[in-house]
């Protein structure tokens, strides 16, 4: 399975997304700061990829001492605003520095950033698993997604696309349909590329064709990742997913979240309180950093939220949550 990242002797080496699928440039970071760019240029993104990235960048801070840890907690807190799991691996590493018997603080940090990433490709199993489940055995299903919640974005088999592989491996579906993912095509160049290496039956669509497909019923169920999933369900993701949610809902089809628990956020009472990053208008004015309109504002919401009402069902690595029919997760 191909990785975002690895480390290795105090380089942290990021696979660059930007580059994906025509080349594989990888990025040697020796810094918190050069970690927190590459987030904040989207060559690592993915809501548990970041959050490790973070943590691999704190580990590069350590040898520093106790003030650059903070200081680049600062760095890497900044570098994206809406998916959780960058503060919460942060808050992780800080807390378990603070707890660490000696004072080898390169080690402490190091030991809790890859015991994250382990912990995130185990959730990424146990979703896949409890996901799959949702899919009577008998029949092969044809699913939709959106972005890439695959390897890319996860460090392990996806938390969606785990889902979607595991399907796959029980000879349950049919055929997944990938959005492309406007404005930076996360689903055609990352998803695609993906599924096309490990030989996934997948058709590439346009945004704006999902609707007449679940008209036409081709669409069995919608499976997608999250940002941060605030207490009372609602789920950010990736810009699209709302409208996937309402057409979903209209066509009577499952709407399901896979996401696991680094995802959640006990802070943040609903969606409307989760900050939604703006990113640069040019993205939208331009497709593969080639101009398609003229010089006119664009509005450039990086993530929207599925209010729980309209989500089926949210896939974790421990259970699986109903928002349709339940206030909360009780988790805190
Ligand atoms: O802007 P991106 O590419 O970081 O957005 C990613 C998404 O929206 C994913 O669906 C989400 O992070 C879940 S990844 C398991």
């Amino acid at each position: 399975m191909i990785k975002p990242f690895s480390y290795k002797d105090g380089i942290f080496s990021i696979l660059d997304q930007r580059q994906l699928p025509h080349e594989e440039v990888w990025i040697a970071c020796t810094t918190a700061e050069r970690v927190a760019d590459a987030i904040k240029t989207l060559a690592v993104r993915g809501a548990p990829a970041i959050g490790i990235a973070a943590a691999y960048g704190l580990a590069l801070a350590a040898p520093l001492g106790r003030g650059a840890l903070e200081e680049a907690a600062g760095i890497l807190l900044r570098s994206r605003p809406t998916a959780v799991n960058l503060e919460w691996a942060l808050r992780r590493v800080l807390a378990a520095v603070n707890s660490y018997p000696g004072d080898d603080l390169s080690r402490a940090v190091l030991l809790e950033a890859q015991e994250i990433w382990e912990e995130e490709i185990r959730a990424n199993e146990a979703m896949a698993t409890l996901g799959a489940g949702l899919f009577p055995d008998g029949r092969r299903y044809a699913v939709l997604t959106h972005c890439n919640a695959g390897s890319l974005a996860t460090g392990g088999m996806g938390t969606a696309i785990g889902v979607i592989r595991r399907l796959h491996e029980q000879g349950k579906l049919e055929r997944v349909y990938m959005d492309e993912t406007r404005p930076l095509l996360q689903g055609a160049r990352i998803t695609a590329y993906e599924m096309k290496s490990d030989g996934i039956p997948a058709t590439l669509i346009t945004d704006n064709m999902a609707g007449w497909l679940m008209k036409l019923g081709r669409i069995d169920a919608v499976i997608v990742g999250a940002d941060r999933i605030a207490k009372n369900l609602d789920a950010a993701n990736k810009i699209g997913t709302y409208s996937l949610a309402v057409l979903a809902d209209a066509h009577h089809i499952p709407f399901y979240i896979a996401a696991p628990k680094s995802t959640f956020d006990p802070y943040t009472a609903t969606g409307e309180d989760i900050v939604i990053e703006e990113r640069d208008e040019h993205e939208v004015r331009c497709f593969k950093g080639v101009p398609c309109a003229p010089d006119v504002p664009a509005f450039n919401p990086a993530f929207d939220v599925a209010p729980h009402e309209l989500i089926t069902a949210i896939i974790t690595q421990e259970k699986i949550f109903t928002p349709g029919s339940s206030a909360g997760t009780g988790m805190s």
